[in-house]
């Protein structure tokens, strides 16, 4: 009851304003139902008989009692709010004792009423006041005795009204008192010139004052406004006003805490109080003072201390958190605060010292920007392996700084132009009017959906133009041209377009692997899952970006442009380089020509969205945030619904869930991250030509780096002495395994876990009879036991 009064009471001072706290905001003034009444009267009195009639018809509760014990046993037991005692003539001395007997009890709640004779105010001694002498005596008032029901009835509401219920308010004041006596937030209750007239116990155990030092002070001699001129403004309009405080401790150290001060009017209009309300509970957390009289804020327990402070560290861990509260009280919160304010709540119920130190450290990881940064743990067993760290190291952390500001060239500017002349080649114009590709090229493009869909052969019987008749093929399969509503002839210029934007002279990242890309991607957009999932909208943006994703790659790293000062690296940067070219440069392609402009028919609309699902999928390729992107996926993808978990061969994903666009958007940027990294789970031929196209790469770059003095990313990538093979455990363990297990989990193509476990496997063996370097791969390829297969 009290609580829900209390609750009442918070809702109308917090969120109308104190000005509109009426006198009756704590009970109903209406007269209530289930009042409680004690009489005390001897047998058979007719005047008892009438009370009770009177109560009965008020639907209050009576219990009748002759003595003072009973009379003391039924009001311990019940609490009446309404005492009524017969102090007629003889039985006056007898209604005294039980009056006094009650009025020990000391039940501030309840009215002790005494029936006298109608003479008991006329016959008695001139001098006295007979309302006195009952008073005196331990009553509230007296009634003088009356036959008539009606009579009684209107008298008892009057009595309730004015006099039981003022008691039940001042009863539920005083809770409200100690409520806020004793609450976590330090409170402060000031009159309209800031001197002080309530300080809870908070304060004394924060400040350092006793209360009675603070009672009557002027609180601004503790209590500093960052902005007080505002506050001031604010609070004399009676407006609340929220801001930091700095409060001056007795020990003269000063701390800051987010406050907000309501004015009150007790009466008038002028407010008459102001109410200081200050966010210490977290404060609270950290620190223990001992006794008023310290002037230090001590650890708590410090034996047992959960962390060790020096009072400067407080302070500072004061403001902090006092920031983060601010925070807090912004009308915007992200998800992340949210959390985090939840975790200090649990941490605040705690009791437990493990479960607070474990909430805490939470909360400290919690508040590191990078939530999704991988860091390795120094024991790990990636660091017993120096390839495996090294690659790792490189794919997954984010260029560091350099000094170094020297240039490479790889200038693209000037591309857009090349755009006409590629355009109007000879073959290419042939080509248009002949879509059909060469009879071996169809013939192996009829299996584009197998996962063992030999990409090499492709790319000999195109001459090196994979990209474009896969594309072809698997664009028109997905109607793509229908869809973007521009005809087959703008699809081959922009193929073609694209096609040539990559670099031929990259062992790894050419035509081919984006054809391969492309190839793998369409492949997963034909399980059940992805069907139901995505949209025609969806499947265009994917293949587009599949197939531009790498686009105009330099076949150096990202780290390695940064520290050569390369031009993209200061366009970008040094954030997301490689990729956000890629993104950039598809579209400044697709864009520069109406004959290549894939998109040019879409509304406004569409283009945005097809747009923003290129550009995104693009740059989820980017491996320094690998293990971001497979978190949030596999965070979406475990989400299980009721009825699946008591079935346990029901589908495992809530597909309600997967269905929002964001969640669409975690699937897709794993479906293009899957299709770029593959190479691991295809048949082991086409694994081997990879590993070796991808090694060449790295290798490549470690050259130009020694050459031109550049920090050397990976060392251990140096043609003479790399182990091959190890590359590809490490790669395997670290990277591949557990993602492809995810995503094979997801849209069930189980033949790609099945050779990414025979690729290992042989890749334990290979590492164990000795096969190291590029040559030894390149000999491994030749042999009998290894054929590049000729056709799938
Ligand atoms: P990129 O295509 O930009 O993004 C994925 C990266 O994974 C790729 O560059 C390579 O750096 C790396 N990668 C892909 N395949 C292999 C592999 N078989 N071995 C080692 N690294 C690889």
């Amino acid at each position: 009851m009290i609580i829900s009064r209390i609750y009442i009471f918070n809702v109308l001072i917090f969120q109308k304003g104190p000005s509109d706290v009426g006198c009756n905001w704590l009970i109903s003034s209406s007269a209530p139902d289930h009042v409680k009444v004690l009489l005390a009267f001897p047998r058979g009195e007719r005047q008892a008989e009438v009370i009770g009639l009177a109560c009965e018809r008020l639907g209050w509760y009576v219990t009748e009692v002759r003595d003072t014990e009973e009379a003391l046993d039924q009001f311990q037991a019940r609490c009446h709010e309404i005492v009524i005692i017969d102090r007629r003539g003889r039985y006056c001395q007898q209604a005294d004792e039980i009056c006094r007997a009650l009025n020990n009890i000391h039940h501030q709640a309840s009215i002790i009423i005494a029936i006298v004779k109608k003479s008991f105010f006329t016959v008695s001694d001139q001098d006295k006041i007979s309302t006195l002498q009952v008073l005196d005596n331990g009553y509230n008032r007296a009634l003088i005795e009356c036959s008539s029901t009606e009579i009684v009835m209107n008298e008892l509401i009057g009595i309730y009204a004015n006099e039981v219920q003022p008691k039940l308010q001042l009863a539920v004041a005083h809770s409200l008192y100690l409520a806020v006596h004793r609450c976590r937030d330090m409170v402060h209750v000031t009159n309209d010139r800031h001197f002080i007239q309530f300080a809870n116990e908070v304060s004394e155990k924060l400040l350092g004052y006793k209360l009675e030092e603070l009672l009557n002070k002027n609180l601004s001699e503790i209590v500093i406004c960052e902005n007080f001129t505002l506050m001031n403004q604010q609070l004399q309009k009676g407006r609340e006003f929220h801001g930091n405080m700095n409060c001056k401790r007795k020990s003269d150290e000063t701390i800051m805490i987010s406050s907000r001060i309501i004015p009150f009017c007790a009466y008038g209009r002028r407010p008459t109080h102001y109410i200081y309300i200050y966010d210490t509970t977290y404060l609270l957390e950290n620190v223990e003072v001992t006794s008023t009289s310290s002037s230090h804020l001590h650890p708590r327990g410090s034996s047992h201390s959960l962390r060790s402070f020096d009072i400067g560290s407080v302070g500072s861990d004061l403001q902090r958190r006092s920031s983060v509260a601010k925070l807090h009280n912004l009308p915007l919160e992200a998800p992340i605060t949210k959390v985090i304010s939840l975790l200090t709540t649990a941490m605040t119920d705690a009791v437990s010292p493990d479960v607070v130190a474990q909430i805490d450290k939470a909360i400290e990881i919690l508040k590191t920007t990078e939530l999704y940064e991988p860091y390795v743990r120094e024991a790990d067993e990636i660091f017993n392996d120096p390839v495996t760290s090294d690659l790792i190291g490189a794919l997954i952390s984010a260029p560091q700084y350099s000094r170094d500001s020297r240039r490479s060239s790889n200038d693209s500017s000037g591309r857009v132009s090349q755009v006409q002349r590629i355009l109007h080649q000879q073959p290419l114009k042939t080509m248009s009017k002949s879509p059909r590709a060469p009879r071996d090229i169809e013939i192996l493009l009829d299996g584009c959906f197998n996962w063992e869909f030999d990409i090499f052969r492709l790319e000999l019987l195109s001459g090196r133009r994979p990209l474009y008749y896969l594309g072809m093929n698997l664009m028109n399969r997905y109607s793509v041209p229908a869809r973007l509503n521009c005809d087959e002839r703008t699809l081959q210029n922009w193929l073609t377009v694209i096609e040539v934007n990559y670099n031929v002279a990259n062992s790894y990242h050419n035509s081919t692997h984006a054809a391969d890309v492309l190839q793998a991607t369409a492949r997963f957009m034909e399980s059940d899952r992805l069907k139901v999932l995505l949209d025609p909208l969806d499947e265009v943006a994917a293949l587009v970006a599949a197939a531009a994703h790498d686009i105009d790659h330099p076949g150096k790293s990202s780290q390695f442009l940064c520290n050569a000062g390369n031009k993209l690296a200061i366009l970008y940067n040094d954030l997301s380089v490689l990729e956000s070219h890629h993104a950039a440069l598809t579209f400044r392609l697709t864009l520069s020509d109406e004959d290549v402009n894939i998109f040019k028919n879409l509304d406004a609309e569409t283009y945005k969205i097809v747009r923003y699902n290129v550009i995104d999928m693009i740059l989820a390729t980017e491996m320094t945030k690998h293990f971001e992107h497979l978190a949030k996926f596999v965070n979406v993808c475990s989400i299980r619904t009721e009825e699946s978990q008591s079935e346990p061969f029901s589908d495992p994903v809530d597909s309600s869930v997967l269905l929002l666009p964001e969640n669409v958007s975690l699937v897709k940027r794993m479906m293009i991250k899957c299709a770029d990294v593959s190479n691991p789970t295809r048949p082991l031929t086409f694994c081997i030509e990879w590993t070796k196209r991808i090694a060449e790469e790295y290798f490549r770059q470690t050259d130009e780096e020694k050459k031109k003095k550049l920090p050397v990313v990976m060392p251990m990538f140096d043609r003479s002495t790399c182990s091959i093979p190890k590359s590809q455990i490490g790669f395997i363990d670290y990277i591949i395994n557990d993602m492809m297990e995810a995503w094979n989990a997801f849209i069930d193509i189980p033949e790609m876990i099945t050779y990414m476990k025979q690729n290992y496997e042989k890749w334990k063996e290979y590492n164990e009879r000795g096969i190291s370097t590029l040559q030894d791969v390149e000999r491994l390829q030749q042999s009998a036991e290894l054929q590049m297969p000729q056709s799938t």
